[in-house]
């Protein structure tokens, strides 16, 4: 799985992907990021990449030059690498929302373009004419895409087989495609702790119980804080 990553802030990257289970899958050569810094694309000698709006009104507005330019040097780069050419998002607050659904979508595809805006926006003409797959992780408002391309990497890179541990170990994580409860508590020892102490039916060893015994709480807990998730069997 590759990822492409054009931001105007390439360095915002470098902690995430230094540590841990990304780390490692990135050594491993099971997932390939590339970031590329859309100011080079400036054709200024300036470097700059926004303008004022047309019409007027506060910020700025991101250059169609740069950002279109920069998508299709990288899009390029992958027909001389002899790869498919990725599948473009553009991170907004205006896409469609991300969820585990959008995820494992994304995580079918061998390669992904992760377009992330700064400042007011793109110019319009960036969407008109790279259609993206415009996306957004939640109904709120972050100063740029770098975050949700981050939240993207994050969500998606577990889906990639050989990633984690354990190959299953996904299947039971909250919202996917298995599973969209919300996960039981899990506990580790000691076996009690300031008078809280572990579950009985966790100690005794029957894992018929243990299933049953997660599954209701699962059940109990979604109907109790996102009763939204809880989709009714069809009727057969
Ligand atoms: Cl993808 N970008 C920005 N700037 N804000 C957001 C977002 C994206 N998703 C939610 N809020």
């Amino acid at each position: 799985m590759r990822f492409d990553v054009l931001t105007l802030f390439p360095a915002i990257f470098d902690g995430y992907l230094g540590q841990s289970l990304l780390k490692k899958a990135i050594d491993a050569g099971l997932v390939k990021i590339e970031l590329h810094d859309i100011r080079k694309w400036s054709g200024d000698k300036h470097n700059k990449v926004d303008d004022r709006p047309y019409g007027g009104g506060p910020g700025m507005v991101l250059r169609v030059e740069p950002v279109v330019e920069c998508v299709e040097a990288v899009q390029k780069l992958s027909e001389l690498e002899g790869s498919v050419p990725g599948h473009v998002v553009l991170l907004t607050p205006q896409g469609r929302r991300l969820d585990q659904a959008v995820v494992e979508e994304l995580a079918a595809k061998p390669r992904v373009i992760l377009l992330c805006g700064r400042y007011e926006g793109f110019d319009q003409r960036v969407i008109d004419i790279l259609r993206p797959d415009e996306i957004s992780i939640g109904d709120y408002v972050l100063n740029g895409g770098e975050v949700a391309a981050m939240t993207i990497i994050d969500a998606v890179v577990r889906l990639v087989p050989g990633v984690l541990g354990d190959e299953e170990s996904h299947r039971d994580d909250s919202f996917s495609t298995g599973n969209r409860l919300l996960e039981c508590g899990h506990y580790t020892r000691p076996r009690e702790f300031r008078g809280h102490a572990v579950p009985e039916v966790l100690l005794n060893g029957n894992h018929a119980d243990i299933a049953r015994w997660r599954h209701e709480q699962s059940y109990a807990k979604t109907v109790q804080r996102r009763a939204d998730l809880i989709v009714p069997a069809p009727k057969s």
